[in-house]
């Protein structure tokens, strides 16, 4: 049952799709203040846990944080911060009473989850424009299965984005591209993709392509796809600000960018210094937006990472001016300021509240200020992508996801969760998002593997390459100026080959998991609660999950450790992927249990009573032969396994449906 109650004048976001007529009356749980913007409070239980808030910081049960739905770019996520790229504004309260809320507000709206009083659940924000969806169900796996219902149908990608890929800032020329392809081929590591970020354009101008390094592209997107690998270019929010540059010219004329109050488009610089900001949110802007995306694809491209888009802003005359008159009056008069000042004023140059509030979309005949609707740029940064493809080539997939997001923006792209660094603490976090993405509609997700930023160790990217195996995007990124992270980098590169090898075989399990999760509207990754409501151990599980309807995950997530605890909820089947190819079986009891998992392994558990297809090895995505696999897991059952083109969009075609029987 889900009760729609409106505040004040929303923005339609269109996160939700489903009609829902408003209720008059007001929502049964906790209580709604609209004295000074609008404020909903509930008094949590002792035990209650609260899911939800997708990509967050912190754990699976988000009680005891304080959270900011406000997309920023911050590359450091210490256990402080507050906001990340994204904004997905649904939780479930979990406990004798539980319910789910989707906040639809796309502006600053703060979540405080037992932070301020452990008891209390406060939700913030300045304004009381806003629809909240209040969802009753029997449990909050059941609540969640309601909430994706009316948000619609997540993004399915092209079969080969299930494939592994390859990334790094700073891969320039065709020759760097040809030596990690080369790096992988010749070392017989599975690889399916190719990131370009931003040094493939020119002068960092989107649409474009490095003049000198990108002659004849097409034939080297085909000379790549030729060994199986397709090139995935990256595409920034923001358009260089340059006479003569097409996409420039014509977003000026026709009046698609954002504007100042004056009228005059707004400035904002990021890589490529001063740009204009597609106004993605105005519909005619972004179509013309999305359609410039044919000119790659036109070239043989068929996947794109959309970036910068909370939107990023570095600096703008603007900000440059507030910091020039603080660095004045401080040189002036040195003892009536501090050094300090001019730092502040220094750092706050970029992502600057200021500037967000000094720009506009035109929606219809309105105009927006953008502090009011800023987390919805990457949405419609992404839709603009979507909208596109369906009219460009309406029958196929493409690979698309995106840093910043808004729910909504599920059913035209997945993401990856932004920068974070080569540490243990963020591959925990990376596996604590999965299901809370999952909650809000994203399914076709994962994390920079190895670590964006610092330095990566072997060990590090090996056990997180074991993790990335059951994240649906797969690919190991890392900044410029970081250690060297590509697979066949370090020393005993057969590990790698090994690790990201099970990937490939398990992929027929992968990607017919992902097509039940994304058919039904259902989860790819469950916390253990889900599936074990009646255990309180599950409650408590944080760093272990469910994947699909058959396994459980516990990967290693600790340095120099030679295996971990896990606790299983019923007896199960644990496997482990040898480096020699075969497999470590055994039944293992309910309870707690150590297992031992070496570097060069990959464990997975296998629920009882159930079984999944193995399939053989392969070094990319079409090689994998469905038909021919080892079921492993307890004998009797059946499996149901999905299987298509991976290229159109016949999803409903019941042929796609196999019944296996072991
Ligand atoms: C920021 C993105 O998060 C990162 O993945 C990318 O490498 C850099 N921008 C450069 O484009």
């Amino acid at each position: 049952m889900i009760r729609k109650y409106v505040y004040g004048t929303p923005f339609n976001t269109e996160a939700v799709i489903a009609d829902i007529k408003a209720d008059s009356g007001s929502p049964a749980y906790g209580t709604v203040g609209l004295e000074e913007g609008f404020s909903f409070m509930y008094t949590l239980k002792e035990r209650d846990v609260v899911y939800g808030l997708g990509e967050a910081n912190r754990g699976i049960n988000k009680r005891g944080g304080c959270y900011i739905s406000d997309c920023t770019d911050n590359p450091n996520h210490t256990e402080d911060v507050r906001s990340l790229y994204a904004a997905h504004n649904f939780i479930v309260v979990a406990g004798d009473t539980c319910f789910g809320l989707f906040v639809d507000y796309p502006s600053k709206l703060t979540f405080d989850i037992g932070f301020t009083r452990m008891d209390t659940l406060a939700i913030i924000c300045e304004t009381g424009d806003l629809c909240l969806y209040v969802i009753e169900g029997e449990s909050s796996y059941d609540i969640v299965k309601q909430f994706r219902k009316i948000i619609g149908r997540s993004y399915i990608p092209p079969k080969f984005a299930f494939g592994f890929g390859q990334s790094r800032w700073g891969y320039q020329t065709k020759e760097d591209f040809r030596q990690v392809a080369e790096g992988y081929r010749k070392n017989h590591i599975p690889l399916d993709m190719i990131y370009m970020d931003i040094d493939y354009m020119q002068d960092y101008k989107d649409f474009t392509l490095h003049e000198e390094n990108f002659r004849d592209f097409p034939r080297f997107v085909q000379e790549m796809k030729d060994q199986n690998i397709r090139l995935i270019p990256i595409i920034d929010a923001g358009v260089k600000v340059e006479k003569g540059y097409e996409v420039y010219e014509e977003g000026v004329k026709n009046r698609y960018f954002c504007q100042r109050e004056d009228g005059s488009d707004f400035v904002a610089a990021v890589w490529p210094g001063d740009t204009h900001f597609p106004d993605v949110l105005n519909p005619e802007a972004r179509k013309w937006f999305g359609d410039q995306y044919r000119f790659l694809m036109e070239q043989g491209i068929e996947g794109f990472w959309n970036d910068m888009n909370e939107p990023a802003i570095f600096y703008t005359p603007e900000g440059i001016k507030r910091v020039s008159q603080v660095m004045k009056s401080f040189l002036e008069n040195p003892e009536a300021g501090s050094p300090w000042d001019v730092k502040d004023a220094l750092e706050a140059l970029s992502g600057n509240q200021d500037d967000y509030k000094a720009f506009y979309h035109q929606v219809g005949k309105e105009r927006i200020c953008h502090d009011k609707v800023h987390n919805l740029f990457g949405f419609n940064m992404t839709r603009a992508a979507g909208e596109a493809f369906e009219r460009i080539a309406p029958d196929r997939r493409f690979l698309m996801f995106s840093r910043s997001s808004y729910i909504g923006m599920h059913r035209y792209g997945g993401l990856w969760t932004g920068d974070n660094k080569s540490w243990w603490s963020h591959m925990l976090l990376n596996l604590k998002m999965m299901p809370s993405l999952n909650m809000c509609g994203f399914l076709y997700i994962g994390a920079d593997l190895g670590g964006f930023g610092a330095n990566a160790t072997r060990d590090l990217v090996l056990r997180w390459l074991a993790l990335g195996v059951f994240t649906p995007l797969m690919r190991n990124h890392a900044a410029i100026g970081t250690r060297d992270q590509e697979c066949y980098r370090f020393e005993n590169m057969e590990d790698f080959r090994h690790v990201v090898g099970v990937r490939y075989r398990l992929l027929p399990y992968l990607y017919s998991e992902y097509m039940k999760a994304a058919l039904s509207d259902d989860l790819y990754f469950k916390p253990l609660a889900f599936v074990y409501p009646e255990d309180s151990h599950c409650l408590q599980a944080e760093d272990q999950l469910m994947l699909g309807n058959e396994i459980m995950i516990a990967p290693v997530y600790t340095q120099n450790a030679t295996g971990r605890y896990v606790y299983l909820p019923e007896e199960m089947k644990f496997v482990k992927f040898l480096p020699n190819g075969s497999l470590y079986e055994e039944i293992l009891p309910a309870g707690h249990h150590y297992v031992e998992i070496a570097l060069n392994e990959v464990p997975l558990f296998i629920r009882k009573g159930k079984w999944i297809p193995i399939a053989d090895g392969a070094e990319h995505v079409e090689a994998v032969n469905a038909s021919r696999y080892t079921a492993v897991g307890y004998a009797g059952g059946e499996y149901v396994l999905y299987e298509d083109d991976g290229i159109h969009k016949d999803y409903d075609n019941p042929e796609n449906w196999k019944t296996l029987k072991y």
